[in-house]
């Protein structure tokens, strides 16, 4: 019972979650996966639960952000290799900070590199998606690899996305290739939530008047010019990227401070569109 996307297009696999939500960028660096885990802690602390699935095959990141970082090296096919399942969930998540999470990352090693040739990375996408035990979950969130290309289109097609929230920061680059990838989730058929400004201003340590480290975009450059809504704006922040590398998130290493509360305030956001449009039935 898969409901169609808006493109009209039946999805592979059917949903592993009430709601399915892509994080998605035109480029890399850009704090994809920063928001993806605090917006999936930010989701799991309203009491709803939560999964986070890794899709950045190439350049896992969540491992080293949440302390579950890999040591030794795999076989490359180690996964690839595991059929006894048949599509059947048999691979554990790993559990953190209240949300259930999947990585390649968690296959081989912090270190290697993932060589995977066209064939194979289909068997992987589907394997890291549909034979995880990832329980009943309302929100499943995708961490998707950053840009427009077939890895990412051929995520959009294999599973029923309930929405995407972009993420920008706010120099005229992000913006250019985050309106690629506006076009890339409309044409999918998946709705665009909003974006995420991220690295959005800094707040000088020593005398605190805010600073512009990035030059802004003007408007009608911006995502904004194409009616797509803002859920929140998170500060350059050293404590972010330490936070990050010392796989602690800020929600949790700095639960009460102003980021903690932005990515709370764009969970909010998230949840209130798609909770709000499954009454709608438009979900
Ligand atoms: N608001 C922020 N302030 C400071 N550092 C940040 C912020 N957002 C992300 N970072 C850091 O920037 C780097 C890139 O972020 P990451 O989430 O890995 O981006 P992406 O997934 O888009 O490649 C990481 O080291 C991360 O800790
Ligand atoms: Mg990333
Ligand atoms: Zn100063």
């Amino acid at each position: 019972m898969n409901p169609r996307t808006r493109s009209g297009r039946q999805p592979l696999l059917p949903s592993p979650a009430r709601f399915v939500v892509a994080v998605g960028s035109g480029k890399g660096g850009v704090g994809k996966s920063t928001v993806s885990l605090n917006l999936a802690i930010g989701l799991a602390e309203s009491g709803v639960p939560v999964g986070l699935l890794d899709a950045d095959f190439y350049g896992p990141n969540i491992p080293l952000m949440t302390g579950l970082k890999r040591d030794r090296w795999a076989g490359d096919w180690a996964l690839a290799r595991r059929r006894n399942g048949q599509g059947k969930p048999s691979i554990p998540a790993m559990e953190r900070f209240g949300i259930k999470l999947m990585s390649a990352g968690f296959i081989i090693a912090e270190d290697q590199p993932m060589i995977l040739d066209g064939q194979t990375l289909p068997f992987l996408m589907r394997q890291l998606v549909a034979e995880v035990q990832w329980g009943e979950l309302d929100y499943l969130i995708i961490d998707l690899p950053p840009g427009t290309a077939d890895v990412q289109q051929a995520l959009l097609r294999l599973l029923p996305f309930s929405g995407a929230v972009l993420v920008v920061t706010p120099q005229d680059v992000a913006h250019l290739d985050g309106k690629k990838a506006v076009q890339m989730f409309r044409r999918s058929g998946v709705r665009l939530l909003g974006a995420v400004e991220n690295m959005s201003g800094f707040s000088c340590p020593h005398c605190h008047q805010p600073i512009d480290i990035f030059h802004h975009v003007p408007i009608d450059r911006s995502v904004w010019a194409l009616d797509v809504e803002c859920l929140g704006t998170i500060p350059l922040d050293p404590a972010i990227s330490q936070a990050g590398d010392h796989g602690v998130p800020a929600m949790v290493a700095h639960s009460g401070s102003e980021q903690a509360a932005a990515f709370r305030a764009i969970a909010a956001a998230v949840r209130g569109q798609l909770e709000a449009g499954e009454q709608d039935g438009e979900s």
